[in-house]
């Protein structure tokens, strides 16, 4: 079967859900091609999307596709992460990490987090203006990870720097990504030495010490772990801080509301999550039999993408689902569900109520410096975020 090209135009990178919602309407389980020429199944409907995530003949493991899948590619020591594993490896690695990864252990960041994004906006405050997704929503997520794993202070603007590289490579060197993914292993087998040899208190060295009925988490599984969590926490937070400020400065009724009742502000962030996922597509799976969703026959070993900023809005989950309305009921996909449910929504949670609720609150004069329409948008379909968020705080 051929497949149409998906349309990631200007308009689509600005708004997507237009697409997504003719996509639903239309063709809920559809063949489309990605830019990099992959062929993918895209699903759109709620009810679809959530099946499929507790599916188990959906695999994560890259081996269980025909080769068109052109994603993201690692180093195989880091690669063997939770994120690409399936039971029974899942089960093993996550049972032990959940047991220094608590939503105690997370809720406890909280304080630290302040202090981080404190620190970030005393040196905008002073300058009256920010760039919040350049000064702000970018720093701030590779502090709280740099606490989570117990980087000293004095190696973080390395480490920064490399999460920058790998990230946003410099347009001009090609070769940039993949030497910044080697620094960041290096660092991070050496500093797990380190943590070895002198356990601090934090996750790193609570990770190395995790037993679970005589079984440990092995070398490559704590390295390819603690990038993981890199990879995972950074981008989606820093999308989740920009895009979530941006959706509140374009609904004034709804900023004042919280900046009146801060109790207010929970509901709130499940409410920007739900209506901008920082990661629309970011739920890959490979079937590993022939099978059907929502009807339609998927063969043994394509690709199905999940769209979850499609099922998040899908009416027949959400009604009236382009207004944000705290009050509503259900669950929004935008941490999956099942198996793979994210790791640290907890702590996910925490550094969006922290970040946002800091701007919101130190600064009522918040407002936005060029029209919202004139915002860039990163030029990639599977992650949702602003390159820049000009903000003046009076
Ligand atoms: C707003 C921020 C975040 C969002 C929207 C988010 C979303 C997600 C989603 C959708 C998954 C499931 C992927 C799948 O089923 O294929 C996931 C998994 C995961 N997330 Fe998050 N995440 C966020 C923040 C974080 C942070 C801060 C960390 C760690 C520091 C983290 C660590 C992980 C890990 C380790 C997994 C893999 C879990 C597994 O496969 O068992 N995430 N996340």
């Amino acid at each position: 079967m051929t497949a149409a090209a998906l349309p990631v135009s200007e308009d689509f990178l600005r708004n997507p859900h237009p697409t997504y919602e003719q996509l639903r309407a239309q063709a809920p389980v559809c063949r489309v091609q990605l830019p990099d020429g992959a062929p993918v199944w895209l699903a759109t409907r709620y009810a679809d999307v959530r099946a499929a995530l507790a599916d188990p003949r959906l695999s994560l493991d890259k081996r269980n596709g025909d080769g068109t899948w052109k994603g993201f590619s690692l180093p195989s020591a880091l690669d063997a992460n939770l994120g690409n594993m399936d039971p029974p490896d899942h089960t093993r690695v996550r049972r032990l990490v959940s047991r220094a990864f608590t939503p105690r252990r997370m809720e406890s960041l909280r304080p630290r987090i302040q202090r981080s994004a404190d620190a970030l906006l005393d040196a905008a405050a002073a300058r009256g203006h920010a760039d919040l997704v350049r000064d702000y929503a970018g720093p701030l997520p590779v502090a709280v990870i740099c606490d989570l794993l117990g980087v000293p202070g004095a190696d973080r603007a390395d480490f920064r720097a490399w999460t920058d590289t790998m990230m946003t490579p410099p347009p001009h060197d090609r070769g940039a990504a993949g030497r910044a993914v080697g620094a960041i292993h290096t660092y991070l087998e050496q500093l797990l030495a380190a943590k070895r040899a002198e356990p601090g208190d934090d996750l790193l060295s609570a990770l190395i010490a995790v037993r679970d009925d005589g079984d440990r988490l092995g070398e490559d599984e704590l390295t390819s772990l603690a990038f993981l969590l890199l990879l995972a926490g950074y981008e989606n937070t820093v999308h989740a801080i920009g895009t979530g400020l941006l959706t509140l400065l374009r609904h004034p009724a709804l900023l004042a509301e919280v900046r009146a009742d801060p109790a207010r502000l929970p509901a709130t962030i499940e409410e920007l999550l739900r209506i901008e996922p920082p990661s629309p597509v970011v739920l890959r799976r490979f079937a590993i039999e022939d099978l059907t969703i929502g009807g339609v026959p998927i063969p043994r070993g394509e690709t199905v993408l999940l769209v979850v900023a499609a099922a998040n809005r899908d009416p027949a989950a959400f009604p009236a689902p382009d207004t944000v309305d705290p009050q509503r009921t259900g669950s929004h996909l935008t941490f999956g569900h099942g198996i793979h449910f994210c790791l640290a929504a907890s702590l996910a949670r925490a550094e969006l109520e922290v970040a946002i609720g800091t701007v919101v609150r130190r600064f009522p004069g918040l407002r936005l410096t060029v029209p919202a329409d004139e915002l860039r948008w990163r030029p990639s379909f599977r992650t949702r975020g602003l390159v820049s968020l000009p903000a003046a705080f009076t």
